[in-house]
């Protein structure tokens, strides 16, 4: 099946894309305004895109009034935000976070969530996160209803137990976000599948053809 994004339409190209593009790791964001109010909100349009400087990416969206959701427009006010990655304990209190609340209101208070304090930066993280990242504004540019913010992450926190001494991660298991509005996956169930160099990848094509 065919099928073009310009006769789909908004709708259902939306629909679509997010059922199929998945799963998609979940940006719990923390920011403030210029008063230092404090906010948080969910993002799905939401992922690492570079490793040296690192790089994050936010996909945000207008409100229902066409202005940038408080997210984006905080964010352009402070240039700093914190991405709280969301593990299943931290689902129900991130869905609350959805919420359209009104301006200034407290989506932290109102999903039972704590802040502890930045490092680099003054907005604060979000105490429960199993993993957060301090993360500043690189660049951001609004493309049709969309506000694409990148930000360079300048420090990690992460739950006792999560990082070891080699740097190897354990017992995180973030959710991803499925098909839009409410579907979800858990990232308990791994597999591995070792990386071949040519050289590799030509000697296992040899024995294929000689066993
Ligand atoms: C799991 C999940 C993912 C979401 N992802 C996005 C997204 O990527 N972009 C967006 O604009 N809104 C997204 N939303 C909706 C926002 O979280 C919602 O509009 C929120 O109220 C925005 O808050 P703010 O105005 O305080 O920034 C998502 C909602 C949920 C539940």
């Amino acid at each position: 099946m065919y099928l073009d994004i310009d006769k789909l339409g908004v709708r259902n190209s939306y629909k679509l894309l997010t059922n199929l593009v998945v799963p998609r790791p979940i940006a719990l964001v923390t920011s403030a305004d210029a008063h230092g109010h404090l906010n948080a909100a969910p993002f799905s349009f939401f992922n690492l895109i570079g490793a040296d400087p690192p790089l994050v990416v936010l996909g945000v969206g207008n409100d229902a009034s066409g202005l940038p959701k408080h997210t984006a427009r905080n964010i352009a006010e402070t240039r700093q935000f914190v991405v709280n990655l969301v593990t299943e304990e931290l689902s129900a209190a991130m869905n609350i976070c959805a919420i359209d609340f009104p301006d200034r209101f407290s989506e932290l208070a109102a999903a039972g969530l704590h802040t502890a304090a930045s490092v680099r930066i003054s907005v604060p993280r979000i105490a429960e996160a199993r993993v957060s990242l301090e993360c500043e504004l690189v660049q951001s540019q609004r493309i049709g209803q969309n506000n694409v913010i990148i930000g360079q992450v300048l420090a990690l926190h992460t739950a006792d137990g999560v990082v070891d001494e080699r740097h190897n991660v354990h017992d995180f298991a973030p959710i991803g976000r499925m098909g839009a509005p409410s579907w979800y996956c858990r990232s308990t169930d791994h597999f591995e599948i070792h990386r071949m160099t040519f050289a590799q990848w030509q000697a296992q094509q040899q024995a294929n053809t000689n066993p």
